[in-house]
């Protein structure tokens, strides 16, 4: 969705920006550009294509001065084109902006603007730099300019602005989209994560909606009437170089091998919190669940685990529907807003939607003093360090844990549950080496099928949707996940001879009953991979999974999926990393 970034400082600023948005390319990577000041004039490079791309064509890394601006793009408005890659200028090429987010309201602003400005993208963006100018043509400031620009505009948005008339300063400001500064005793940032600038500094300020910053030797931060307002730098715990891909050939292979280790981290957990989260759901007279994409699923298997564990039923609403339910959330309303960002838009809507209707509001979100985060009456945090691959793997596994915290905790067996849930991580582990071999020459052997289905029941459902979305997203196939029992009530009519079917049946209660839908399958001439700990004659291909207590077969039953759509992406030339038209922070509704 758009990352920016901002650099002030003792030395050239145009190779920090770069570095910088390497780091925040997993937010957009169709288009890349840079502005910076020198010597009264506004130098900028820009183009489509990912960052490395640009570099190659462009020369990003000499642009002279201590001064930039930057910008990784996921079009929203206007199409993949040169002219629609950030930063935007105004008339005179004397100030520019980079922008994440929507302007809402930019085709009125725009119509008005256009009597005395040249336009020349298709973006809502552009309406911003030519905002600035009018302001600034009748003498304001460059923070009275974009102060005055950004109470004009409507939707969500972060951006931030330099000028030739005031070359040593950025300023920027935010509505519904992250923005936060980070600074050391030589440079200053501003950045749409944290993890744009944490190779310099982890002293991190975030901004709250409708406040500035402006950067320049010394950081200043202003309210939304321009009066100046104090804040305390604090420090990300973070490390940058779990930012960077370590010797694999990509983030998303080394994050899912980073699983057991990123549970054990989740269990880390403030007892007196988890105690009173789990007395504030039990007591709840409706609790709802309210995430997207792979934390959606995540809370599928959350809503079975407050069942089964709690006997306390919850539903599951995606976030992005759940505002059309706010006539049924009021005080007596429990949300849990599970983002692994904090970042995304519809998760945010839905939440200050609950807030205004008296809800009460918990999060389980990873990405400290995230918007989310800020909201949240309480939170906590997967602590699994930063995930870089769009697609979600190990903050998936991560969202499972805390689940089982807070089910295990409502049932009074925190102890007994942390001891289980702990044996579980070296079984993922030899699990994986287990696999890895076979997976990939399953991804291999179906590389020109262009269909897949995902089936299981029970706490396993939500998996064969994981598994599902997983293949889809990275891969580009069409891959659908349901509960086994839904197949004959429409799916079964697409199942042709040699259609992979992933029956998801681990040898529980529910195992005769996936089997036999298997059987429908088959009989229609699928092609039927099964995730068990046996085989079965059924079973065209066989991928076994350890045999652990029913409650924890999600933890062992979806890696072997990750990595499948993994191979499978990998098999078709796709990078797993960067998924075509996807971004992994979606910050636009
Ligand atoms: C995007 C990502 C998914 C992610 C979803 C929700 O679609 O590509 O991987 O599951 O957003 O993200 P969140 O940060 O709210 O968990």
């Amino acid at each position: 969705m758009c990352g920016i970034i901002g650099y002030v400082g003792d030395e050239a600023a145009a190779p920090f920006l770069v570095k910088a948005l390497k780091n925040l390319e997993y937010r957009g990577y169709d288009s890349a550009g840079i502005a910076t000041i020198c010597n009264g004039k506004v130098c900028a490079e820009k183009d489509v294509g990912k960052l490395e791309q640009v570099c190659g064509t462009h020369d990003l890394h000499g642009l002279p001065g201590n001064v930039g601006i930057g910008h990784v793009r996921w079009a929203t408005h206007g199409d993949v084109t040169q002219a629609n890659a950030h930063p935007h200028f105004d008339c005179k090429r004397q100030i520019a902006v980079v922008h994440n987010g929507i302007v809402e309201n930019y085709q009125d602003l725009r119509t008005a603007l256009e009597c005395n400005h040249r336009f020349v993208s298709q973006t809502d963006t552009e309406v911003i730099p030519h905002l600035i100018e009018e302001y600034m043509d009748a003498g304001a400031s460059l923070e009275q300019a974009v102060l005055q620009a950004s109470k004009q505009l409507k939707g969500c948005y972060a951006f931030a602005a330099v000028s030739v008339k005031e070359p040593d300063k950025i300023v920027a400001t935010r509505r519904e989209s992250p923005l936060v500064v980070g600074s050391n005793a030589h440079r200053s940032f501003i950045a749409s994560d944290a993890l744009a600038f944490l190779e310099e500094t982890n002293r991190v300020v975030f901004l709250e909606d409708g406040e500035l910053v402006v950067l320049s030797k010394d950081i200043t931060f202003l309210d939304n009437d321009g009066k100046p307002v104090k804040k305390d730098f604090k420090e990300v715990d973070w490390k940058w170089d779990q930012a960077t891909k370590q010797g694999y050939d990509y983030f998303m292979m080394k994050e899912i091998l980073e699983e057991p280790q990123a549970i054990r981290r989740a269990t880390m957990q403030d007892r007196k919190l988890l105690l009173e989260m789990a007395i504030g759901i039990l007591r709840s007279k409706q609790v709802v669940i309210t995430a997207c994409g792979t934390s959606r699923f995540a809370a599928l298997v959350g809503r079975y685990l407050f069942s089964r564990l709690a006997g306390k039923f919850c539903d599951v609403i995606m976030a992005s529907e759940f505002q059309y339910f706010s006539d049924s959330v009021d005080r007596n309303t429990l949300v849990i807003a599970v983002s692994q960002s904090g970042e995304t838009a519809d998760v945010i809507q839905g939440v200050k939607r609950a807030k205004e209707n008296g809800a009460t509001v918990y999060s389980m979100v990873n990405t400290v003093g995230s918007s989310l985060a800020r909201m949240s009456d309480s939170v906590l945090y997967l602590n699994c360090g930063p995930e870089i691959g769009v697609a979600a793997t190990k903050t998936f596994v991560s969202q499972l844990a805390l689940f089982y915290l807070l089910s295990f905790t409502m049932a009074n067996k925190l102890d007994d549950g942390l001891h289980d849930l702990l044996a579980i991580c070296p079984k993922i582990e030899e699990n994986v080496t287990k696999n890895n071999k076979k997976l990939q020459i399953l991804a291999q052997k179906t590389r020109d099928k262009n269909d897949f289905y995902y089936i299981a029941r029970g706490i396993n459902f939500a998996i064969a949707l994981e598994g599902a979305l997983k293949m889809k997203e990275i891969s580009y196939v069409h891959a659908e996940g349901m509960p086994a029992g839904e197949l004959k009530h429409g799916t079964l009519a697409l199942i042709e001879r040699g259609t992979p079917v992933v029956v998801v049946c681990p040898n529980d209660y529910t195992y005769e009953e996936t089997i036999a839908n298997a059987h429908e399958t088959k009989a229609r001439g699928a092609f039927v991979i099964g995730l068990s700990e046996e085989t079965h004659p059924i079973f065209d291909d066989w991928v076994v999974i350890p045999d652990v207590d029913e409650i924890f077969q999600p933890l062992v039953t979806v890696v072997p999926l990750q990595l499948l759509a993994y191979y499978s992406a990998l098999t078709r030339g796709r990078d797993p990393d960067k998924p075509r038209n996807l971004a992994k922070s979606v910050t636009v509704k």
